[in-house]
């Protein structure tokens, strides 16, 4: 998602005031009496976050969700070869997933056009499926996000399309394992400013740039919730994980410089210096010794 530059917060959320979750709905009719299977001192200090600690019935939810986002990974994956093209792929997991009982969040979600997000080489995320045919030696970025009986999980992989040369192997490696290096640091106690930390200097230690204009989000209820979760930052600073919470590692990491443009499309995030980007997104469950991946495929 986009970071979303908050308002530094003063005082207490008025009980009539819209909830700060987003939602819509009043605060008193929505986060303010949420009952969560969380201890109260974690529900308060959720609350105080602004972030929805799910309940076991979300969960499940979610992870149902989140089984049918891998299996349309593992639908459209035999389809990333050269020739495919974007469309089709749109099309793919658009009908797989109507197939399903489900909706695919991004179709609509704030004018996005089509209902899956196709990033090829330097296109860091965001991009929209059209008429560009994928050739050989391109990586290809498939984000996948499903409401399943109202529930929201989402996941993305990138994928070489033929043999890679040298260069996008390596930014599909520093990528998956960003985001492996971010999960392992998911625990209670643990801040989510550690997740950034340990992003960052993994994918800087191989040379490589995190992009700071998307983070990673809350999710579950709505497409995008608190907290947002940077692929940067320092240890021990920022929200302190709890279990029962949902959010998604998704580092965008660019062989290049950390610099993008937005297309004329309004959507399409490219570098600025034309080099490669990649991303892996999965949508976790803080536990109570760790995590559980709620989308879960092989790093
Ligand atoms: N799936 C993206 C994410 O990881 C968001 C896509 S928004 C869309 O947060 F509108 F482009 F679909
Ligand atoms: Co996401
Ligand atoms: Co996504």
């Amino acid at each position: 998602m986009l970071v979303v530059k908050k308002k530094v917060e003063s005082g207490k959320i008025s009980r009539n005031a819209p909830c700060p979750c987003g939602s819509g709905k009043k605060y008193k009719r929505c986060c303010l009496n949420k009952a969560t299977s969380a201890p109260p001192e974690d529900t308060q200090y959720a609350k105080k976050n602004r972030i929805r600690i799910k309940t076991p019935e979300q969960i499940e939810g979610i992870r149902r969700a989140g089984r049918l986002v891998i299996e349309t990974l593992q639908m459209v994956a035999p389809h990333i070869t050269p020739g495919t093209v974007t469309g089709t792929i749109n099309t793919l997991v658009h009908d797989f997933t109507v197939s399903r009982n489900a909706v695919p969040a991004p179709l609509n979600y704030r004018g996005f056009p089509k209902s899956v997000c196709v990033s090829i080489n330097e296109v860091i995320c965001h991009g929209i499926p059209g008429g560009r045919a994928l050739e050989e030696g391109d990586i290809v970025n498939v984000d996948v996000t499903s409401i399943l009986d109202g529930y929201y999980a989402d996941a993305s992989q990138t994928f070489f399309v033929g043999e890679p040369d040298a260069d996008a192997r390596k930014i599909v490696d520093v990528s998956r394992q960003s985001l492996a290096e971010g999960m392992a640091v998911v625990k209670p106690g643990n801040t989510i400013g550690d997740i950034g930390s340990a992003i960052q200097s993994y994918a800087e230690g191989q040379g490589c740039s995190v992009v700071r204009e998307f983070v990673g989000h809350g999710v579950g209820v709505d497409f995008h919730e608190a907290p947002q979760v940077p692929h940067y930052g320092r240890p021990g600073t920022g929200v302190r994980l709890v279990p029962g919470m949902v959010f998604t590692i998704e580092p965008m990491i660019n062989l290049g410089k950390k610099e993008l443009v937005v297309l004329d499309d309004g959507w399409t995030a490219v570098t600025k210096d034309g080099s490669l980007s990649a991303q892996f997104e999965q949508t976790l469950l803080v536990t109570d010794t760790g995590y559980e991946s709620l989308t879960p495929y092989p790093l």
